[in-house]
């Protein structure tokens, strides 16, 4: 018996299958039931029940082996047909994969910060829960003053709330840092306001700080004045409006001059010609004194704009929501855009 079963595992050791039709072949001979394995199993049945337990094991081995050589003969067959397969044409054009579009606010914004870029600011950027201390009381804003009440506060807890302002990120960064400052920080911002055509409960924000020695209002109106001929256009006329925020000292809005010739641009205006497009100021003594900054040795300008109001303008869209709903058929129109 023990010889039977060495003949034919030499049998399936030896057999070569090239195509489906050895491979069924192999199949045919030593697998089906009665191909040789089965036999030497109906063989197996008439020895002594000594001999059974010698024999029993290497023939349950053999079959397990001539099945897992049928497996092996099968995937290389498989696999074979496969390499030489026709069909795969490599000069064949591939499939296309739509192109999507920029946000118009992502385009707006990169446009202001490489113009920043270029003048020498770097980028810092800062949580969006924030705290008292950098959100407000670091910036001259005291408590219980009304002054609060400029910016409608989403509370998470008593001290902790979202952003109104991403002055709070120039806070951290005056902390952290020695002048010379020069950083704009762009983000998020959230304001609990009624929602309407010309207000969202979020937005966002550039805000710009700049800290050296003797740095003047001149430098303020000078670097806004570059930033506007060079997002609007060389001929744009600029006026500065006094204006109040508890960290600057003093404080202005910019305004831009659209003129009223037309219908939108009268709209925009209110008829008065001039569109608002930041507000700024010299940085206020108190805010540098909170954050460890020298107010004797260093001065310095911030300023802050909208995002959203800017994209507005620039692409006439009448309803700052459709700058949210994400619908695709608004948002494609600024596929030629970068
Ligand atoms: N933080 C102000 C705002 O959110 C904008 C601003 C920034 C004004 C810096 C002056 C100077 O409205």
């Amino acid at each position: 018996m023990k010889q039977q079963i060495e003949n034919v595992k030499k049998s399936i050791l030896s057999f070569e299958a090239k195509t489906e039709k050895e491979v069924e072949d192999f199949r045919l001979r030593f697998l089906v039931k009665k191909g040789e394995v089965n036999s030497l199993f109906e063989e197996f049945k008439k020895l002594t029940k000594e001999e059974k337990r010698k024999a029993g094991s290497i023939l349950n081995d053999l079959k397990n082996y001539a099945n897992q050589k049928f497996k092996e003969l099968n995937e290389g067959v498989v696999a074979k047909e496969e390499e030489t397969k026709e069909g795969t044409d490599f000069s064949l054009p591939g499939s296309i994969v739509p192109q999507g579009s920029k946000h118009p606010l992502s385009i707006v914004q990169k446009k202001m910060i490489e113009i920043f870029e270029r003048m020498g600011f770097n980028i810092s950027l800062g949580p969006e829960v924030e705290d008292d201390w950098h959100n407000f009381s670091a910036l001259n804003f005291p408590k219980n003053h009304p002054a609060r009440d400029m910016q409608d506060t989403f509370f998470i807890e008593k001290e902790i709330s979202l952003r109104t302002h991403t002055s709070s990120v120039q806070v951290r960064v005056m902390e952290e840092n020695e002048p010379p400052i020069r950083t704009i920080s762009p983000g998020r911002v959230y304001r609990n306001e009624a929602i309407s055509a010309r207000s969202n409960s979020f937005f966002h924000q550039i805000e710009g700080l700049y800290i050296d020695e003797g740095v003047s209002f001149a430098d303020l109106k000078q670097t806004l004045f570059l930033f506007v001929q060079q997002f609007f256009g060389e001929k744009t006329e600029v006026r500065f409006r006094p204006s109040y925020f508890p960290f600057t000292e003093p404080s202005a809005e910019m305004d831009i001059f659209l003129g009223t010739e037309t219908e939108e641009d009268y709209r925009l205006t209110k008829g008065t010609g001039w569109l608002e497009i930041l507000g700024c100021g010299m940085v206020d003594v108190n805010v540098l004194e909170n954050c460890g900054i020298d107010s004797k040795k260093y001065s310095g300008f911030a300023f802050g704009m909208g995002v959203e109001r800017i994209t507005m303008f620039q692409y006439g869209v009448k309803d700052i929501r459709t700058l949210f709903d994400n619908d695709k058929r608004f948002l494609e129109q600024f596929k030629l855009l970068n």
